[in-house]
């Protein structure tokens, strides 16, 4: 059976006081979600808070993006052997908001991810159409493309070492989610795709759902046959909410 994790992306949120209750929260949690991998992608000044708090608890942590480079003269950005340093596992990489807010192209984005792999990080890669991508027609185009972008400059062999997230960008927070179906629908796209250059390596993908999930209607997403968990905005800033959805992963499937 495929792995089960999920993830919470706390994105700009958080601070000292806020983060130890929190962590120590999950941390004391987690053994309510028997199988499933937890992890928390925080800020990048919080790392060493993360690494600190979850550092042989089985809570894994990472940061939210990265530098396509590994060193040199890029003010502002962080390396993914920095986030080594500080214990990352993974990191996310093509992340709508870093797509729409920060200009990242799907070349950069796979630059990117090639240099998570290079430091020895599970990229967890990020894909999924606009609304008005989904009232076009174009949903599987634009995932499809996505995922291209990152086959053809890291090889499909890449996604062993890797976790792909389906969020379509209508649904992140903003209270509505895709139905399981339409979730469902895209992670067997994507599962498709993968096979198609290896079948051992696509039956093993894990594939989480992000957008809007909360602890009411994770189990039934989570119950869907492609969807394997789910990467978590808002209501992982939740201890409760986030651990009830962890629970939620651990029960999602027979
Ligand atoms: P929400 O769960 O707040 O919709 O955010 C989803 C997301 O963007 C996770 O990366």
């Amino acid at each position: 059976m495929r792995a089960r994790l999920v993830a919470g992306n706390w994105k700009m949120h958080g601070n000292l006081a806020a983060n130890d209750r929190l962590l120590e929260a999950v941390k004391a949690g987690a053994g309510g979600a028997p199988g499933v991998e937890i992890a928390v992608c925080v800020p990048f000044p919080y790392l060493a808070q993360a690494s600190a708090a979850l550092r042989g608890s089985g809570v894994a942590w990472g940061a939210q993006t990265l530098s396509e480079h590994d060193s040199g003269a890029h003010t502002g950005e962080v390396a993914g052997p920095m986030l080594r340093d500080f214990g990352c596992k993974y990191v996310l990489v093509g992340h709508s908001e870093r797509r729409t807010l920060y200009g990242e192209r799907d070349a950069q984005v796979a630059a990117k991810f090639v240099a998570a792999g290079r430091a020895g990080l599970v990229p967890i890669l990020c894909v999924g159409e606009t609304l008005e991508q989904r009232e076009g027609g174009a949903t599987e185009d634009t995932v499809a493309r996505q995922l291209r972008a990152v086959l053809d400059a890291a090889g499909a062999a890449a996604l062993r070492d890797a976790v792909v997230a389906y969020e379509p960008v209508w649904a992140i927070g903003t209270g509505r989610t895709a139905t399981p179906e339409q979730a469902q629908d895209v992670h067997a796209f994507i599962r498709g795709l993968v096979e198609g250059h290896d079948r051992e390596l696509a039956a093993n993908l894990v594939i989480l759902y992000g957008g809007s999930v909360k602890a009411a209607n994770a189990k039934e997403l989570f119950a869907k046959p492609d969807v394997d968990g789910g990467l978590i905005g808002g209501a992982s800033l939740v201890a409760a909410d986030f651990l009830a959805i962890c629970a939620a992963a651990a029960k999602g499937k027979a």
